[in-house]
């Protein structure tokens, strides 16, 4: 089959590569249809996330047909429609009974790996490093599905693909995004980014029903985006000093809740601890451009929370940790526990409160996406969201 496969920084290609095949009774081979180029993908793409290797299948934002399963699958049959989340899951072990799946305890076959960069291991993701599992990703023809059993969701409304592709990552991430700020009705929530998780994240705030939603970026369609589709105030970071900006917005206060969904690579017009840190991440002597965290915190009012969907991979420093503490602030972050939130948010998109497929500005061909990589990555040609149908 085709596949996109890693090689190097900056370096994607489609190889040949053998047909998956059914390892574990578990198991389902998933015939893909539509599979999304993420955020998160960039950073491998851009070399900050360590144990990937050169012939990595990337891709973790898949759905299609099943077209096998393993003997121990009984929800499943060939010809279904499923939906694939990013994060892969026993089901039944302490983390997966208390709902927090992202952090399953048994579906990391190289947890050992993790547990030394991390102290424990987190589940098993799709395309995402040797590290996070070594299993292959979903940007290619076929994709083994482990754990078959309780992951993939069914799709059996006869929704188009578009519709409820992003149920296997970015609408359950930007929703957890905003619940994980607590919100108090009424609030004023601040979003860093305006990519694809923070647009989930705007919508899924006024679901959970903000007062004010103001979203931050540089990116002048993405934030058209968040004006138009999300009914966000705005702020261009490369025009306006953020804090000075968010103050002067909110009465010297600060927002009530604020989200970071940008991550690790932040970028920043000429601040000092962002020069620093591109200086310290191009000689590999940081693994994190935490300009947004940072800013983040000492922009959050006093009492108020840190929603992080944004992925990081290693060790930030600089973080105003004083600012953190005296303020009172709380943080709640994670990889998305995906299955928790499938079902409820594809109920609705069923009843037409989102149709989250606003965010798609590209649809490409599996043979196109070393150059999608590129266009994405460099905000060109208005690239916000990338599908990719092989
Ligand atoms: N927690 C999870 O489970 C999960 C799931 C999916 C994605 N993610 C992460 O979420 C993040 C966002 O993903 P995405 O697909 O939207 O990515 P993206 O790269 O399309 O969007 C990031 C946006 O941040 C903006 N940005 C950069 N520096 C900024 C700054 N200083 N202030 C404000 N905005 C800034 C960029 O212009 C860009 O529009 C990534 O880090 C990704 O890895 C996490
Ligand atoms: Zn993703
Ligand atoms: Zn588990």
């Amino acid at each position: 089959m085709k596949a996109l496969c890693w090689h190097g920084t900056g370096d994607v290609r489609v190889d040949s590569v053998p047909d998956p095949k059914i390892e574990n009774p578990r198991d389902a081979i998933v015939r893909i249809t539509a599979s999304g180029i993420c955020g998160s993908d960039l950073h491998l793409f851009d070399g900050f996330m360590p144990t990937m290797e050169k012939g990595d299948i990337l891709g973790h934002e898949p759905m299609g047909e099943v077209v096998e399963v393993g003997a121990a699958v009984t929800n499943l049959k060939k010809g279904d429609r499923v939906v694939v989340p990013f994060t892969i899951s026993c089901g039944s072990c302490f983390f997966c009974q208390k709902e927090l799946y992202s952090c399953c305890d048994t579906s990391n076959p190289n947890a050992e790996i993790a547990r030394k960069a991390m102290g424990h291991s987190p589940a098993g993701l799709f395309g995402f490093s040797h590290m996070l599992g070594g299993f292959s990703g979903g940007q290619a023809e076929y994709l083994r599905v482990p754990f078959a059993d309780v992951g993939p969701l069914k799709i059996e409304s006869g929704l188009p693909d578009e519709k409820v592709l992003f149920l296997l990552d970015i609408f359950p991430t930007g929703y957890m995004a905003a619940e994980n700020c607590g919100m108090e009705a009424g609030d004023t929530v601040a979003v860093w980014g305006c990519g694809p998780v923070a647009q989930m994240a705007i919508k899924s705030a006024w679901m959970l029903k903000a007062g004010r939603v103001i979203a931050i970026d540089r990116v002048p369609e993405r934030l058209e985006m968040a004006r138009t589709q999300g009914l966000a105030e705005t702020i261009d970071f490369g025009k306006d000093d953020v804090y000075d900006k968010l103050m002067e917005m909110t009465q010297g206060r600060g927002p009530d809740r604020c989200i970071d969904a940008v991550g690790c690579e932040a970028h920043a017009t000429g601040s000092f601890d962002a020069v620093l840190d591109k200086a310290k991440t191009a000689v590999a002597l940081g693994t994190d451009r935490a300009h947004v965290l940072r800013e983040a915190i000492m922009c959050c009012r006093k009492a108020g929370t840190i929603s992080v969907p944004g992925a990081y991979v290693g060790f930030p420093d600089k973080l105003p940790f004083g600012a953190f503490m005296n303020k009172g602030l709380t943080m709640r972050t994670g990889q998305t526990h995906m299955q928790k939130y499938m079902k409820p948010l594809l109920n609705k998109i069923e009843s037409g409160e989102i149709d989250p497929s606003f965010v798609i500005t590209h649809r490409l061909s599996l043979d196109e996406a070393p150059a999608a990589y590129k266009t994405f990555r460099d905000k060109k040609d208005g690239c916000i969201k990338v599908v990719l149908k092989p």
